[in-house]
């Protein structure tokens, strides 16, 4: 491993339970980061004051006083930059952002949605996936560019959808996958061992799967 410590500028709308798992990664040193700022264009987001009871920075950003997306991004990377962020994390981050953040960035900003993507990219994926009649969902990991949700993929998870699922039972399986799989990328991040080409990101040096599948609903015929 050739880098010491990842500095993470997190960006976040909501309840900020990825943003725990994130915390909790570091402080048992799971991962080789350390959280330097907490940015929020939602000042009732609980991610702040998760943030703030970690002695760590807590920024609202009001969009209301910022004539265009592309200048509050830049205050954004302004923030970032003061902090000494080098990875961005979208954590449950709800504005759609503009190149002026991405490109300073590129392959410095991940975010965690909660489908198989390509599938179900945008707002309400739980509802979308139970709408559609997937059998199988699960989140995502993966580098932000211009397209939304349609960066390349970094790490998957997948649950079974069950028969009584609603948006809330689906989401509490998937939350805690998600709690799994971002603190993962940010360590294969700090580690230096992905590859990016293209659409695929390559993990070098990954350590033998453990041959685990996922059927959903049950395979009954002792296959
Ligand atoms: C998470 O489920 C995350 O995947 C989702 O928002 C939730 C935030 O939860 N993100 C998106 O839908 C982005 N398109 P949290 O605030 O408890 O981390």
């Amino acid at each position: 491993m050739s880098r010491s410590r990842l500095r993470l500028g997190v960006l976040a709308s909501g309840r900020g339970s990825n943003l725990q798992a994130i915390l909790q990664a570091c402080s048992t040193a799971k991962i080789h980061a350390g959280v330097e700022v907490v940015i929020s264009d939602r000042a009732q987001s609980q991610a702040l004051e998760l943030a703030r009871r970690n002695q760590i920075p807590a920024i609202h950003l009001d969009p209301k006083s910022y004539s265009s997306r592309e200048d509050y991004d830049e205050a954004v990377v302004r923030l970032l930059h003061e902090h000494g962020a080098d990875l961005i994390v979208l954590a449950g981050y709800m504005r759609l952002i503009t190149s002026r953040l991405i490109a300073p960035y590129r392959n410095c900003i991940i975010n965690i949605h909660p489908s198989l993507l390509p599938s179900f990219p945008g707002l309400h994926a739980h509802r979308q996936a139970l709408e559609w009649g997937v059998r199988i969902s699960g989140c995502t990991v993966h580098f932000v560019d211009e397209t939304m949700d349609g960066g390349s993929i970094i790490i998957q998870a997948a649950v079974p959808v069950l028969e009584d699922d609603t948006e809330e039972t689906l989401e509490t399986r998937i939350l805690e996958q998600e709690h799994r799989i971002l603190p993962q990328a940010i360590q294969y991040l700090a580690e230096e061992r992905l590859e990016v080409s293209g659409r695929r990101v390559k993990l070098k040096s990954p350590k033998p799967m453990s041959g685990a599948k996922v059927v959903s609903p049950l395979i009954e015929i002792g296959l």
